[in-house]
């Protein structure tokens, strides 16, 4: 029988993308036997990038588009190489999603800011809506009145100067407690990350619900941690890409999604049972009475009995502080301390500044200002180690033009915001850690998120409406933990080995050190 050549094409297609699959390890080799039968019904060709009106990108192969080209890993790095060969924006098919990827500063700032509206929403994803009630939370809403009501609700109890000035001594405590820890900490070394982990939950968490965890070992903070990672590992696999992106494989993607659904419905019982209702019942007992309003929750809560948003939305608020608070600022912290130790003559120069600014004084919040070459540390660790390399993505509901292309709608739109901090074009030797640079050659750029001077170069908080409003509490908490530990402590690797392992982890948009550093902090002797 003959066989016509379009259809050994795509037989030999067939055969080739189904070893993929199994290769890549997405898809049970049995899976593949029917996916042989339906997947040509399924052939539709559409365009790839580069026809002209959209962006350049690989030529996208029927159904899969350019996911088996590209593979799943698209982290920060090799982004960087598709743009070197397809431009500053360029355009993936994965499945039936579009990806439009932004390496340059100048489309940066028409992303985030000139077309700040268009650009402005979040894409879907089939485990993000799981974690997020399909975008009753903040982080992950689509622009619009939901948006705007969430972001206005949570402004006021978290994001403000009074907001810091309020919890500044109770920060200096949390970050007392880990000093004195370390001062016992054994030779070998600690796991810092342990340390500040639990302080970081702290601080979180006495500012949401003034209430705090005892120690590591409190059955709450080891229940809290571990829902966290486990949502966090599982909302930044990349391992369930292939049914996000390929609507007949989802079929198979079943018991991951019934795995992310059980875990938020047991994640959001444990923080609406331990937390939210005993805030709501000392709420109640207060009777109107709310002159004296202690933590974020009440003000959230008092949103909610005013009508202004759901139950749900509350619960969503105390999700999204877990997800992009605490983990987040961890992260920075991890780098930035094992950074200091691999060059140690940063470590000395910045133990020089404080010792010379403050004597000995402690480093507290309002002393930040006057320490330069600390603030250096934290924005020069954000750009070569950003937490969120590729900004939260983005999205435009409708069509929208970029850099001359058209971009279609609900395209996920991702600017490379690592790229930006760490091309050779615009910065000098950006491989190395060098803080000076912010002193010398970079002495102009802060890391902003509004107003005053934006250098798009350097966006480790993003820009414009979607922005970090964390920012007023992040670099703070930052420089005060650097600051204090290197004051503190002289920070060095542990015996028999030179330098930490700063090799990377990613996830789909996340950036952390892949094996926490072990220091070992030798007490600084008083002169
Ligand atoms: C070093 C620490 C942090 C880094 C590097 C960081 C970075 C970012 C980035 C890059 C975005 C997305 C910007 C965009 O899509 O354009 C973001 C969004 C967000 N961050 Fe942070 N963040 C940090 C800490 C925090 C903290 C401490 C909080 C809260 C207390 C927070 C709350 C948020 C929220 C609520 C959003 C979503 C904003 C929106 O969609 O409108 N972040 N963050």
């Amino acid at each position: 029988m003959a066989i016509s050549v379009s259809r050994f094409a795509a037989l030999t297609f067939l055969a080739v993308a189904s070893a993929c699959l199994v290769k890549f390890g997405q898809l049970p080799v049995a899976a593949c036997i029917p996916l042989v039968f339906v997947l040509p019904f399924f052939f539709v060709t559409y365009g790839g990038g580069g026809d002209g009106k959209t962006p350049p990108g690989p030529v996208a192969l029927p159904v899969f588009g350019n996911w088996l080209q590209v593979g799943n890993d698209l982290n920060h790095r090799n982004l960087v190489g598709m743009a070197k060969k397809y431009g500053d924006v360029f355009l993936l098919r994965l499945g039936v999603r579009n990806l439009a990827v932004v390496s340059d500063p100048k489309l940066a700032a028409e992303v985030l800011h000139t077309q700040g509206v268009e650009f402005g929403s979040r894409p879907r994803n089939l485990v993000w809506d799981i974690f997020t009630d399909s975008g009753k939370d903040m982080v992950f809403t689509e622009y619009g009145d939901h948006w705007r009501k969430m972001r206005r609700i949570m402004t006021m109890p978290f994001f403000t100067n009074k907001v810091v000035a309020q919890y500044r001594e109770m920060w200096q405590e949390e970050m007392n407690a880990v000093v004195e820890s370390l001062r016992a900490a054994p030779a070998e070394g600690v796991v810092v990350r342990h340390r500040l982990q639990l302080m970081l939950y702290n601080i979180m968490y006495r500012m949401m619900f003034d209430v705090r965890f005892e120690s590591a070992e409190d059955p709450l903070f080891q229940q809290a941690t571990r829902f966290n990672s486990e949502r966090s590992r599982l909302a930044q696999s990349f391992d369930y890409n292939y049914g996000d992106f390929i609507p007949i494989l989802r079929p198979f993607l079943k018991g991951y999604l019934e795995k992310c659904r059980d875990l938020q419905s047991r994640r959001l019982a444990f923080f609406n049972d331990n937390y939210v209702e005993k805030r709501r019942k000392v709420m109640s007992a207060r009777q109107g009475n709310n002159d004296r309003l202690r933590c974020a929750m009440d003000y959230i809560l008092e949103a909610e009995m005013n009508g202004e948003i759901s139950s749900d939305n509350v619960i969503y608020i105390v999700e999204n502080i877990n997800v992009a608070a605490i983990e987040t600022t961890l992260w920075g912290m991890e780098w930035a301390l094992a950074e200091l130790v691999n060059h140690p003559s940063c470590q000395n120069r910045l133990r020089e500044e404080l010792q010379r600014v403050l004597g000995e004084e402690p480093v507290t919040e309002t002393s930040l200002p006057r320490l330069p070459y600390l603030q250096a540390v934290v924005k020069e660790t954000l750009r070569l180690h950003s937490p969120i390399p590729l900004l939260v993505p983005h999205m435009n509901l409708d069509a929208a033009k970029l850099g001359g292309y058209e971009i279609p709608k609900r395209t996920k739109v991702i600017v490379n915001a690592w790229w930006l901090g760490n091309n050779p074009e615009w910065w000098v030797r950006p491989e190395e850690f060098r803080p000076e640079r912010f002193l010398e050659e970079e002495g102009e750029v802060e890391a902003v998120v509004g107003g005053g001077k934006v250098d798009f170069r350097f966006l480790p908080f993003g820009v414009g409406r979607r922005s970090c409003p964390g920012i007023i509490l992040a670099m703070p908490l930052l420089g005060l933990v650097v600051g204090k530990l290197v004051k503190e402590f002289e920070m060095v690797p542990p015996p028999g080995t030179e330098k930490i392992d700063v090799t990377e982890k990613g996830g789909q948009f996340s950036l952390q050190i892949a094996k926490h550093a072990t220091i070992v902090f030798c007490p600084v002797l008083a002169a």
